[in-house]
């Protein structure tokens, strides 16, 4: 069969490494959306939550109404995941019988939402976006950075469990971009010594200081503010010439 002009060019522009400037690459992320039984991953593994963890799903379920404790679920199964470190398929069905909810309601929701890990995953999970901004803003170097540094693919955990890479879309922060999130923390306009830096403090036990890297608080303009430097005008302004 003939390949299709589309075809020609995409395989160029992969020969050439390029990607179209409408396009966010193709995200190779930990979840694993089919179950299939492994020794570490059954059913028959007992999983109920501790007797902290068990306060923290009551205060959770006390928060929402009879009638509307579906609601819980999203906590309750990232409560689950804290407590593990992922998500094994007991955990979901321990949500389910909790929440009196058939278990496929749970593995629609678990399976649905990237920050459900369906896989042991490492005690530092990156995850780096590569969504258009971020990429705009060198998020191809920052990934192949910590991708050297670690020896590690997308969608890979390494071997002591330390580190797993997730390739994921926007986090939300794209006025910081780039930026990687790791467990709860987000890392942002990152340079590439910058990774090094905090990949460094991860491998020596110790914990990066999350947030802007290029001196920024937060989201502010870098340097002195551009606008809104003046008082603001009386209510009105620009709609009565009188005012
Ligand atoms: S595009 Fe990366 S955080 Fe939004």
């Amino acid at each position: 069969m003939l390949p299709t002009l589309r075809t020609i060019t995409n395989g160029l522009k992969r020969s050439l490494g390029l990607r179209s400037i409408q396009t966010t690459s193709v995200v190779h992320h930990e979840s694993l959306f089919v179950h299939r039984d492994t020794p570490e991953d059954n059913p028959d593994i007992p999983f109920t939550f501790t007797t902290e963890n068990k306060k923290r799903a009551e205060a959770i379920l006390a928060i929402y109404p009879e009638g509307h404790k579906r609601a819980a679920m999203i906590p309750l199964l990232d409560l689950a995941q804290r407590q593990h470190g992922w998500l094994p398929i007991s955990a979901m069905h321990h949500v389910a019988e909790i929440l009196n909810l058939p278990r496929m309601r749970v593995y629609e929701v678990a399976t649905f939402y990237t920050m459900f890990m369906r896989k042991p995953t490492g005690k530092y999970h990156i995850q780096i976006c590569t969504t258009t901004p971020c990429w705009l803003r060198g998020s191809d170097a920052i990934l192949d950075t910590i991708k050297k540094n670690l020896n590690l693919e997308v969608g890979e955990t390494s071997k002591d469990m330390q580190f797993t890479l997730s390739e994921v879309e926007c986090l939300g922060a794209c006025v910081n971009a780039p930026m990687v999130s790791i467990n709860d923390d987000y890392y942002e306009d990152l340079t590439v010594q910058d990774t090094e830096e905090i990949l460094a403090d991860l491998k020596a036990g110790k914990k990066p200081k999350p947030g802007p890297r290029n001196g920024r608080f937060a989201a502010e303009p870098l340097g002195e503010p551009t606008s809104l430097k003046g008082e603001p005008p009386a209510a009105g302004f620009g709609i009565r010439p009188d005012l």
